[in-house]
């Protein structure tokens, strides 16, 4: 297998996760997942992380999904034709990774603000991968794809995501472009 295919099959595969956190940003704001809460004086979470970012990020990863299964056949097909196969997508793995992308997501600002680092501030790396801590483990198990695409991903994932936030800042929905 290619690397090529390696990139593509993980892509197509993680491409939930990555619309999810794309959406959070988009649809977030109002109540706090954290409800204000403290903890020795620090937010638990922050503002930065609510309800409505969780959920309608988990929402649009999974309907992400809904059309990759509706545009799998065809995609697949004109793999196919050049020598791949593209990976096959469920609702469940859409929305499982999804879910994990987000809980990775809350789980870094978990840790951020026990180290005393304010809503936004930047960690690098962190910032750009908490959504893949749990979502890659979670692709491994649910699908197809390879360790060789994992690896692929967890590189080519920072560069992406930091384009992506620099677009989502020109365009108002990122108050930091990290
Ligand atoms: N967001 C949200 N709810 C979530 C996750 C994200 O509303 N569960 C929205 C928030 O508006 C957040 C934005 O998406 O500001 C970007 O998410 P992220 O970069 O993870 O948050 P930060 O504001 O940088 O905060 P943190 O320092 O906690 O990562
Ligand atoms: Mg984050």
């Amino acid at each position: 297998m290619s690397w090529l295919h390696a990139l593509i099959g993980g892509l197509w595969i993680v491409l939930p996760a990555y619309i999810a956190n794309g959406a959070a940003p988009v649809f977030g704001g109002g109540a706090r997942m954290d409800f204000g809460k403290k903890l020795r004086g620090k937010d638990l979470l922050g503002a930065g992380k609510t309800w409505r970012g969780f959920f309608s990020a988990v929402a649009s990863g999974t309907f992400i999904g809904l059309l990759q299964i509706v545009a799998w056949p065809r995609l697949n097909e004109f793999a196919s034709g050049l020598g791949y196969s593209l990976p096959m997508m469920t609702l469940t793995t859409a929305f499982i990774l999804s879910t994990a992308a987000m809980l990775g997501d809350v789980i870094a600002s978990f840790f951020k603000r026990r180290f005393s680092i304010e809503r936004g501030g930047s960690v690098p790396l962190l910032d750009q991968l908490d959504f893949m801590v749990l979502s890659i483990p979670a692709a491994l198990l649910l699908s197809e794809i390879t360790y060789s695409s994992a690896t692929i991903l967890v590189v080519i994932t920072p560069p992406i995501h930091y384009l992506f936030n620099l677009l989502g800042y020109y365009i108002g929905v990122k108050d930091v472009p990290w």
